[in-house]
């Protein structure tokens, strides 16, 4: 008997055994098609499931209006980059070299791209070779090729709590278990991930890694010291554990000279992360990953076959700024525009917020993460806030297990001095309101879902 996929369409004779369930699942389908939004959802790949649109997205296109103060995005504030003369690099690399910038290139990365960026990692204290350097699209794309070669379905990356939402994103993506280590104002704390690493081996969980933000932590704006980075790697090296060090931040300290990258102390455990979009300019989508001679060869061939090569016209372009831009005295311009927003962040707050809000106080990068009285909760209470026209992202997103509502994590690289000051009162306002109301009500009850709140001076932008 011949299966039914092989009778072809052009045969003469009706075949009474195939033919009605062909029907059947042609009209099953055309039902389908009536009632689902999603005509391929039984077809995704189980690695899928765990893509999720963020809840709170909807929201953030009202957050995006004019009117409302966004406290939410970590977009750079690329204002104070000197167009004229990026224009001026771009045309011409366009007009003296494009016929090579426009081309394919090395699935590695541009060679004179790879010798720049161990220029700049030496800035931190990093001494690397370029062949240990792969070029990303962005160091989201580092992370994605890292866990796509080390980590299989049900593997634990361990991270910190909170971590970066777009790194928890990646791991769930490649069906990881995500394992939340505690920190403290000094970042992750070595006591609380040697216990979590004890404790998860002791289940029979494999660990693939530990993913931490030392320098001006996002969400929570905090930074390791270098004792703490010694004891973090010292437990590390105990535990026979890979490191994955991703710092994008790290030269947009407010105070001193940066402390000593992680990889800069053992080249051996650690793979590092770096970005271009923080310190110029996002668009160009150009990252790096500095790993272990090793762990180098998996991440070029997952890069390769993941883009062929990164983008080679970026490379060119960043590579030319380099060579002919004061580049360290334009960071230093981004560091003092991002102080100047940091210290009215920190006023704001200090005026605004009722009694027991507390937040941190970071030493550099984009953000603030605050910690609301008892009772409150920011994702119940972000539709009021937004109503209030202020927008901050809820706690909750920087956790994979659903903690985190009681904590906020504000930005304050984007928009100016006045209207962060102005954002934080907006924000207090709702606060008090929600304070006011869990008081009224006591616990149990969702300050936010009890009544309309109407913010003051609604009307006026
Ligand atoms: C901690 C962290 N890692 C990685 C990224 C990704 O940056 P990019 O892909 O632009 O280099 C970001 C972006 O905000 C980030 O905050």
């Amino acid at each position: 008997m011949r299966h039914p996929c092989l009778v072809s369409t052009s045969d003469p004779r009706p075949s009474s055994a195939v033919r009605p369930v062909a029907a059947t699942d042609h009209e099953e389908k055309v039902r389908r098609k009536d009632t689902r939004l999603d005509n391929y959802v039984d077809r995704y790949a189980a690695r899928t499931h765990g893509m999720t649109a963020s809840a709170i997205r909807a929201l953030f296109s009202v957050a995006n209006r004019p009117e409302v103060v966004s406290l939410a995005g970590g977009m750079p504030n690329i204002a104070d980059l000197p167009l004229d003369a990026v224009g001026s690099i771009l045309n011409d690399l366009v007009v003296g070299n494009g016929r090579v910038a426009m081309q394919y290139g090395s699935g590695q990365g541009e060679p004179m791209m790879r010798d720049a960026i161990c220029e700049v990692m030496r800035l931190e204290g990093i001494s690397a070779h370029p062949d240990d350097v792969t070029v990303t699209v962005g160091s989201q794309q580092g992370l994605d090729l890292l866990t796509r070669i080390f980590c299989d379905p049900g593997d634990v990356v361990l991270c910190e709590a909170p971590s970066y939402v777009g790194a928890l994103g990646v791991f769930r993506s490649f069906q990881c278990e995500v394992a939340h280590v505690a920190m403290d104002e000094q970042g992750l704390d070595p006591v609380a991930l040697q216990e979590a690493i004890t404790a998860l081996r002791a289940a029979g969980k494999k660990i693939k890694f530990l993913y931490t933000i030392p320098n001006f932590h996002n969400p929570a704006g905090v930074s390791q010291s270098l004792e703490r980075r010694m004891a973090i790697l010292e437990v590390a090296r105990r535990a026979d554990l890979l490191v994955v060090e991703d710092n994008p931040y790290g030269l947009l300290g407010f105070e001193g000279d940066p402390v000593p990258a992680m990889r800069s102390l053992d080249s051996d455990i650690v793979v590092y992360l770096g970005s271009f979009s923080k310190t110029f300019a996002p668009g160009f989508r150009i990252g790096w990953v500095l790993a272990p001679h090793a762990v180098r060869e998996k991440v070029m061939l997952a890069q390769e076959s993941a883009t062929l090569c990164p983008p080679v016209f970026s490379q060119f372009a960043i590579s030319s700024y380099l060579a002919r831009h004061d580049w360290r005295g334009q960071i230093k311009v981004f560091r003092e525009m991002y102080r100047e927003r940091r210290d009215a962040m920190m006023a704001g707050l200090a005026d605004h917020m009722p009694a027991g809000t507390t937040w941190t106080v970071p030493a550099g990068g984009f953000f603030v993460w605050v910690t609301l009285p008892p009772g409150l909760d920011s994702q119940a209470m972000l539709p009021r806030a937004v109503t209030a026209r202020v927008a901050y992202v809820p706690g909750t997103a920087f956790f994979s297990d659903g903690f985190g509502s009681r904590h906020m994590r504000l930005s304050y690289c984007f928009p100016t001095p006045e209207r962060i000051i102005e954002g934080t009162r907006r924000l207090g306002e709702v606060l008090k309101y929600e304070t006011s109301v869990h008081e009224t009500f006591g616990t149990g009850v969702r300050p936010s879902v009890i009544m309309p709140y109407e913010a003051p001076g609604a009307n006026q932008n």
